[in-house]
């Protein structure tokens, strides 16, 4: 059974890609390396033994987008992952975010039409919830206004899964709304490859500790929580592949009860900054260096998932313990640090 997973090189997709290879799906990827590295697939052939067909285009290019459907005839489900990502650089170009987050979600949704595909699971994020009014978070939480045109991406891919949903009743679509993915694959061989100066907190974090940054500032102490800083739900890369499997498993086998279907993917459990750095020194032995400055523009004070409909309909839980998760992270960051 064939999956077509679009940015499989990426973070997230490269890891999904694993364990969709491990359960037995086979795999083609199509990335046109914005963000990520040809040498993943290396990763990935190391750890599954099965190197994924890649073939390396823009998705935001219609015909070459629907060149490959042409091709691949025997594409049974798509996973959607390729996107801009970076919250404060949409900000600067929010043409170049609209144009790649939408362009390509409606080319490969022409296709797929087009080629009689399916079945989709599409990357959105709880950055559609915002700063909630009541945590934790579930499926029936108010979407707010986004506050950056990479949210909007999210929120208008979204709405345009629902409104396609409600009129093309034999495609059957379902959108994760991933929480804090954080973690490498326990082998080392891959995970995330920030580019330039991290904006996300785990690899500012461990990268200080490697030595290429001299301290980790943590953004404001002053919030409404338990020790001040910023409360998350950091979910494991790995269980977060493991949900898409489940995802497609379920469109596969026509267990959806609606062909448009949305779940949070988190842990449930909210951790602060600091709560984080030291479950990091715990996990790892290292000392983080790092200091308290103002709060970050932008940042919400607390959010995480209510996961009662993903662990109930989809049948998916988060399993990996916090200290394994952030002692893979060191890993692949001692492999990265070695180059
Ligand atoms: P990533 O940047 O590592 O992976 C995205 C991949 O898509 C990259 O390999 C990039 O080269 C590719 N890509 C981008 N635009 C493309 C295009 N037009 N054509 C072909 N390839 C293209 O990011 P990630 O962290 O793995 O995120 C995957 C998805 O999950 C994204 O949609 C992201 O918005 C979403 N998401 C990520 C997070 C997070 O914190 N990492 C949280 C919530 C949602
Ligand atoms: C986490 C916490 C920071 C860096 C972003 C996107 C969101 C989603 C996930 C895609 C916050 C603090 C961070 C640092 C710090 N992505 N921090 N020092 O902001 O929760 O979410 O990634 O959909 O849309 O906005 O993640 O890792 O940037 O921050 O103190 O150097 O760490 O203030 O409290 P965030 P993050």
């Amino acid at each position: 059974m064939k999956v077509f997973v679009t940015g499989g090189t990426g973070y997230i997709g490269s890891h999904t890609v694993v364990e969709l290879q491990q359960s037995g799906f086979e795999v083609v990827i199509v990335d046109n390396l914005c963000n990520s590295n040809i040498q993943v697939l290396d990763g990935i052939e190391k750890i599954t033994g099965v190197r994924p067909e890649f073939e390396q285009f823009d998705l935001t290019d219609e015909k070459a987008t629907r060149d490959f459907f042409a091709r691949h005839r025997d594409i049974k489900a798509v996973i959607h992952f390729a996107a801009l990502k970076a919250v404060g650089e949409s900000v600067s170009m929010p043409l170049e975010y609209y144009k790649n987050n939408l362009n390509s979600l409606m080319n490969v949704l022409l296709s797929m039409r087009e080629f009689g595909v399916k079945n989709l699971v599409f990357s959105s994020s709880c950055t559609v919830y915002g700063q909630a009014d009541v945590l934790p978070v579930t499926e029936q939480t108010p979407r707010k206004q986004a506050e950056s045109p990479y949210g909007n991406t999210k929120a208008m891919c979204e709405d345009i899964l629902r409104d396609l949903a409600k009129v093309e009743k034999d495609m059957n679509l379902i959108a994760l709304r991933y929480f804090n993915p954080i973690g490498a694959h326990p082998s080392a061989c891959i995970g995330e490859l920030p580019n330039g100066v991290p904006n996300n907190l785990i690899p500012y974090l461990t990268q200080t500790v490697a030595g290429i940054r001299e301290q980790l500032s943590v953004f404001g102490n002053d919030y409404n929580t338990p020790d001040g800083t910023p409360v998350r739900d950091y979910i494991d890369v790995i269980d977060l592949a493991k949900a898409h499997v489940v995802a497609i498993r379920r469109l596969l086998d026509g267990k959806n009860k609606a062909n448009y279907e949305y779940f949070n993917i988190g842990t449930g459990n909210g951790v602060s900054v600091l709560e984080l750095i030291q479950a990091f020194e715990k996990a790892t032995g290292k000392k983080v260096n790092y200091k308290i400055v103002g709060r970050r523009a932008g940042d919400i004070e607390k959010v995480w998932a209510d996961t009662t409909v993903a662990n109930t309909e989809l049948g998916w839980k988060a399993g990996v313990p916090l200290v394994e998760t952030l002692a893979n992270t060191w890993r692949w960051q001692e492999k990265l640090g070695k180059g």
